[in-house]
């Protein structure tokens, strides 16, 4: 996976200004500190959406959206964190490190042909398909597939030439040498000359997150072999780290997606409205592909065809997902060999029932052993209790131990305290790989510590006015060295009542302990995504004050007034809140606890 130092991202940063890039999406006006504009994520008629340029951030007021460039990109783009900077960094003319060590100018100037290239046989494969004549056959093969001329558009489905120079004549008429065309696979050469790699082929485009065409899926339109024929590995196209129909899905993923197996599966899953499938391309999932996938998805679905290929492709898929932050869930589709034909012979909420009741990974090896082996058999009974238990075993809780324990029990009527023996055997052996795959876990964009949000949930009433005042008092925190110290004299990172907060405030701390003056952009990078919004208002809001000292303290007042008022709502005895309330009476008249 691509890793950006953080010096190259601000390098990247420093060339995408703000105002630049929200101009080319939002109409912003100049206005007191910045400029301001309609928010283009949520919708409104009075502007709250502004942009800072000497902050270079952007906040806004109406529905708390904010974040640096790349988060605008991000979120505008729905590209991820990767994709994000390579194409801020394509905007800004940026080679990324890759590219500097062996992608040299010349090379770079031959993709851009091949992605142009690419293109232009798209369409000349689109228009083959609309062709009156030419289009025919593949139009017949589409309706009894059941695909919608919609559709094909969508996924830019065509039709390869029947005879085999039709590209290629094409492709010289629109000035391209022999040379270039070898160069995207779509040109084949041998002793007797060169000839179009795809023919009399329904044509499926492969698409990378940028959209550009980087390869073609092409299927037969009868029974003949090989039913595929894919583009080969050229300078654009690796198969091992793009994914069909995530350029697609990736707008529509919220938190889980569907993995098929089939280009045909993807595609009637997006018609029936099932708009989160995607598939590898033609080959076993890789541990890239996996963590792609990881990127865009908390969970995902494993639909792969109802055939005893797809069970081992299911079980190797498994093991990669496992090795993401992604959580992994196995659909058990009966009565259709895939899930194209189960969309069409059940139906889309049918589909969606099945996911519901989708296995976890655990449950899916038990379930499949549960198959292998005839329990009524002692023998297999038994060689079934301890690959079960060695499955068990892997589990990372008690908790999980716990659940699986009752049902195998209950498959085999081998007690639980059996059972759990069994599984402590294995423990012991697992529990030093078990460590290492805890560091392999761990997001690498995510290079401090993210604490967990310890303290929301703990108190069932807070109240905004103690947030508003804590986000008032790390912004002042940031801005000036002093402010920094006397907010730490009385309050340190935990004592903040959001694990947003208490982040903010131990990146705060530590800068200026470092000497180093918190940088808001380099904090939000550093930051999951569904915690910039919020952290974003933190450094945007403008604290007012005369003395910034009188304002910290101030702030302070607030938040212990507002620490008490929680106490007392939330104390279920009726001596204790009076005691408490008390406390808070003598706090306003006095100023101390
Ligand atoms: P239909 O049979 O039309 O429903 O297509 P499908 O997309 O569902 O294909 P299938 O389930 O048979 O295979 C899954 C995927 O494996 C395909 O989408 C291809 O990417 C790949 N594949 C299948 N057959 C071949 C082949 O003969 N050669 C190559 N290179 N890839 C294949
Ligand atoms: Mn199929």
């Amino acid at each position: 996976m691509a890793f950006y130092s953080d010096e190259l991202i601000s390098e990247i940063m420093a060339a995408n200004d703000i105002v630049d890039i929200v101009s080319s999406y939002v109409s912003l006006k100049r206005s007191s500190g910045g400029y301001m504009g309609l928010c283009p994520f949520h919708n409104e008629k009075t502007p709250s959406f502004h942009v800072s340029q000497s902050k270079q951030l952007y906040h806004c007021f109406g529905c708390g959206e904010g974040g640096t460039v790349i988060h605008f990109i991000m979120k505008m783009e729905n590209l991820d964190f990767v994709e994000t900077i390579k194409y801020l960094a394509d905007r800004a003319g940026i080679a990324l490190p890759e590219e500097r060590s062996f992608v040299s100018d010349e090379m770079h100037e031959k993709r851009r042909t091949v992605f142009e290239m690419n293109k232009e046989a798209a369409r000349f494969f689109y228009q083959r398909l609309e062709d009156a004549q030419k289009g025919q056959e593949v139009r017949e093969y589409l309706a009894k597939r059941q695909l919608s001329k919609k559709t094909a558009m969508k996924f830019g489905l065509g039709v390869s030439g029947s005879s085999a120079g039709e590209l290629l004549e094409h492709l010289k008429a629109k000035g391209y040498s022999l040379e270039e065309m070898l160069l995207s696979g779509l040109i084949m050469k041998n002793e007797r000359g060169c000839y179009d790699r795809f023919r009399k082929r329904l044509m499926f485009p492969i698409f990378d997150l940028r959209s550009n065409i980087i390869g073609f899926g092409g299927r037969v339109l009868d029974d003949s072999m090989p039913k595929y024929l894919n583009s080969p590995e050229t300078i654009v196209f690796n198969k091992g780290s793009n994914i069909f129909g995530l350029n697609i899905a990736k707008n529509y993923i919220k938190d889980s997606l569907i993995l098929v197996e089939g280009y045909m599966d993807v595609i009637s899953l997006h018609q029936a409205g099932i708009q989160t499938a995607v598939a590898t391309l033609g080959t076993a999932l890789t541990e890239e592909q996996a963590r792609i996938l990881a990127r865009y998805a908390k969970t995902i679905y494993i639909c792969y065809d109802s055939d005893e290929a797809g069970r081992k492709a299911t079980l190797r898929a498994i093991e990669l997902i496992e090795n993401t932050s992604a959580k992994v869930m196995v659909c058990d589709f009966t009565g259709a060999k895939d899930p194209d034909e189960f969309i069409k012979l059940k139906g889309t909420e049918a589909f969606l029932r099945m996911l519901k009741s989708s296995w976890s990974a655990v449950m899916y090896k038990i379930e499949l052993l549960k198959r292998k082996y005839n329990l009524d058999d002692i023998e297999e009974k038994i060689a079934f209790v301890k690959e079960a238990a060695l499955i068990l075993a892997q589990l990372k809780s008690d908790v999980e131990i716990e659940a699986y324990v009752g049902k195998v029990s209950d498959y085999c009527g081998i007690s639980r305290e059996s059972l759990f023996a069994e599984i402590r055997k294995n423990v012991a052996k697992n529990n030093k790989q078990d460590r290492s795959r805890y560091y392999k876990d761990k997001n690498v964009y995510n290079k401090r510590e993210i604490k967990p949000n310890m303290a929301e949930g703990k108190d069932a009433f807070t109240t905004a006015k103690l947030y508003e005042a804590e986000r008032a008092l790390l912004a002042l925190a940031a801005e000036r060295k002093d402010l920094f110290s006397a907010v730490k004299e009385k309050m340190s990172p935990k004592d903040f009542a959001k694990g947003v907060y208490q982040n903010a405030a131990e990146y705060i701390y530590t800068a200026w302990e470092a000497g180093k003056e918190p940088d808001a952009q380099e904090f939000l990078n550093s930051l999951p995504a569904d915690e910039v919004k919020e952290a974003s208002s933190i450094f945007f809001r403008i604290v007012t004050y005369h003395d910034g000292l009188e304002a910290v303290n101030s702030l302070m007042h607030t938040i212990q007034d507002e620490k008490l008022t929680i106490a007392i709502r939330n104390e279920q005895d009726f001596m204790k809140k009076s005691e408490l309330i008390q406390k808070q009476q003598l706090f306003r008249k006095e100023g101390q606890v």
